[in-house]
């Protein structure tokens, strides 16, 4: 037995915290009975109703994308822009573990494990997330230790992070900095060299947990073997 909004989260159709909102919200029925609490608990044999569809349980499914700019980390655009869907070839409700910017570049992970996504997403979890920023002007000493140690962000202070610069290029004056967050808040990294003054011109995400996109060419894809996957549950 397992609770209904686990039962739902887990066969790929929402997020736990969605599949609660439909719940309270009357959209899902057990057996042809709209229920409307979340402790209910439900196994195999019952016929589960999500927004007038039967639910079925889909095979888990796990990619790993080199996300290319100009596309959307979503499973839909409402002005028609392309999505990191629409780069992978199946039929499972899959859905992308977080969100890079448009146009940001690099690793994202996709599935339709809920329980996986959850785990990977909470911020307890940490995650490490490793990127490579090319920014304007010269990244000075001082700034990347106040990154690394800690900027407010809408009145929030980042948590401690990892930011070096790599390489300054005189001729365009551009420096190309190395990121580490643990964190995954919307447009951290831009937002962060923002807060200090710096223009984002490009920016990549080379490593999430210990995946990287070795192999890879932008805009491909692989699955996760088994043993990734257990991995990244293991980051539990
Ligand atoms: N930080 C950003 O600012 N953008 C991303 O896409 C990812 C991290």
């Amino acid at each position: 037995m397992e609770r209904l909004q686990k039962f739902i989260s887990n066969a790929g159709v929402c997020s736990r915290r969605k599949a609660e909102d439909l719940i309270l919200n009357g959209k899902v029925s057990v057996n042809g009975e709209v229920i409307r609490e979340l402790g209910t608990k439900v196994n195999g044999n019952d016929t589960v109703i999500v927004n007038g569809e039967i639910l079925k349980h889909e095979l888990k499914e796990y990619y790993l994308l080199y996300k290319p700019r100009e596309v959307i980390s979503s499973v839909s655009d409402d002005k028609g822009r392309k999505t990191v869907i629409d780069l992978i070839d199946t039929k499972a409700r899959i859905y992308p573990i977080g969100r890079l910017d448009y146009d940001t570049t690099g690793i994202i992970l996709l599935t339709n494990d809920g329980e996986l996504s959850n785990i990977l997403m909470h911020p307890s979890r940490n995650v490490t997330k490793e990127y490579y920023a090319k920014i304007k002007g010269f990244f000075r000493k001082e700034d990347a230790i106040k990154l690394s140690s800690g900027v407010n962000l809408d009145g929030v202070k980042t948590k401690p992070a990892k930011f070096k610069l790599d390489k300054y290029d005189k001729k365009s004056d551009t420096s190309y900095v190395k990121v580490i967050i643990t964190e995954g808040r919307n447009h951290q990294v831009r937002n962060m060299f923002m807060s200090l003054g710096y223009d984002t011109i490009k920016l990549k995400r080379e490593r999430y947990a210990f995946l990287d996109l070795k192999g890879l060419k932008s805009g491909e894809y692989r699955e996760l073997s088994t043993h990734e996957v257990k991995q990244l549950y293991s980051l539990k």
